[in-house]
């Protein structure tokens, strides 16, 4: 047997649920893709051009390790505007290689061996896979369609062990769609006080929200100082290839995450700096427009799939419908299979999301309206042959 190169923990590490799907959907034509958790959009001119413009002013060099600073100050003025939560630009927000980085940076700088982390689910592919490499263990608490995947307080108390360090939480939510209540964060709040506890919240969805609002974790009484936000550009202001995002947190804390950042990435790309930096300046109308365009979309999506009889909660934030597809008498993973293979059409199954997510798909509306009606309807065909 040849020696095993690759680190155990890396090599027991489950491939990606969603890559496994892309690969297939590459080798496919004429396939529509609701698979896919990123805008079709491009990103809005005016961030693009403040992007060029950057360029040809020779900005092309490493920036300060937690980020240049205008952006640092800008992040966090608009935290402030936004949830009253304030950070300090000089020690409390480090910009990042999109919000991956920051996950990977807040567990790694928090995880001892051994120390689990709570994470209600389904949630995002990375979060276990993260907890695992920083050498922790991730302890899953499902939510339920039933309860519209809200985070459970009660059922996140219990999960506590003496091994427990930190809550991890991501709402609005991938796959579901669900933005957790104040009441719920509350509850969650004073859980993290009592047993204390830290709180991870990646908050990438906040400005996707439709008639809902977004509570920001850190905001609520007394959390500032046992929270880590994290959150980014690449879904509200299309901005997913320029890889930038930022974590804030109280300095003793960011200041671990800053420590691993400036030996692994150096600095976020100087450039994809300058174009965030715009995006809070001049950014805010085109979001909206974005964010208007997928409001129209979800209420398409979500009333069409609960006519085809996939029943669908309405989705409150990010972009993603998340249907029950039990009536179809499918497993998730078959159904995904068998939709691309009989229809062309790339969901993702929820058994990728972690636990309470088998028994449906998640199908993504970040994409034109017309496609999203080509896709149902080819669903729609679908559950005419499969219907139980
Ligand atoms: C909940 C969530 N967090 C983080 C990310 C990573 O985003 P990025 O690294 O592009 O900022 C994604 C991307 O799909 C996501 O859905």
């Amino acid at each position: 047997m040849p020696r095993e190169f690759v680190a155990k923990r890396v090599a027991e590490l489950k491939p990606s649920g969603i890559r496994k799907f892309f690969d297939i959907v590459a080798t496919m034509d004429d396939v529509i893709s609701l698979g896919i958790g990123e805008p079709d959009f491009t990103t809005p001119e005016p961030i693009l051009e403040a992007g060029i413009e950057a360029l040809r002013q020779g900005e092309t060099h490493y920036t300060s390790n937690a980020g240049i600073y205008e952006l640092r100050e800008a992040i966090a003025d608009l935290l402030e505007e936004k949830y009253q939560v304030r950070y300090d630009p000089a020690s409390e927000v480090v910009v990042t290689v999109g919000v991956s980085e920051a996950l990977y940076l807040a567990l790694t700088a928090v995880i001892n061996p051994g120390e689990e982390i709570i994470i209600p689910t389904p949630c995002f592919v990375s979060y276990q896979a993260e907890v695992l490499l920083a050498g922790g263990v991730p302890i899953e608490v499902p939510g339920t369609m039933e309860n519209g995947f809200q985070p459970e307080p009660e059922l996140i108390e219990a999960a506590i062990t003496p091994r427990t360090k930190a809550i991890f939480i991501g709402f609005p939510n991938n796959p579901t769609g669900a933005v957790a209540t104040r009441e719920n964060l509350l509850a969650i709040s004073r859980i993290a006080e009592k047993h204390d506890l830290l709180v991870i919240s990646d908050e990438i969805y906040d400005n996707l929200v439709y008639g809902v609002e977004h509570v920001c974790f850190a905001s609520l009484p007394g959390m500032k100082e046992r929270t880590i936000t994290l959150s980014g550009f690449s879904k509200s202001y299309a901005m997913t290839g320029w890889r930038v995002g930022f974590a804030a947190a109280p300095a003793g804390i960011l200041q671990g995450l800053v420590r691993i950042h400036q030996y692994t990435v150096m600095s976020a790309p100087s450039v994809s700096q300058l174009a965030a930096l715009a995006a809070i300046q001049v950014g805010a109308d085109s979001a909206e427009e974005m964010r208007q365009k997928y409001d129209r979309r979800r209420k398409l999506i979500v009333s069409r799939l609960n006519e085809i009889g996939l029943d669908t909660v309405m989705p409150q934030g990010a972009f993603y419908a998340f249907p029950k597809i039990a009536s179809s008498g499918l497993d998730d993973e078959t159904f995904a299979q068998r939709l691309l293979e009989e229809e062309k059409v790339a969901v993702v199954p929820g058994s990728a999301f972690g636990s309470g997510g088998a028994g449906f798909v998640r199908c993504s509306y970040a994409t034109k309206y017309e496609q999203i009606e080509q896709a149902l309807d080819r669903i729609e065909k679908f559950m005419e042959r499969h219907k139980k």
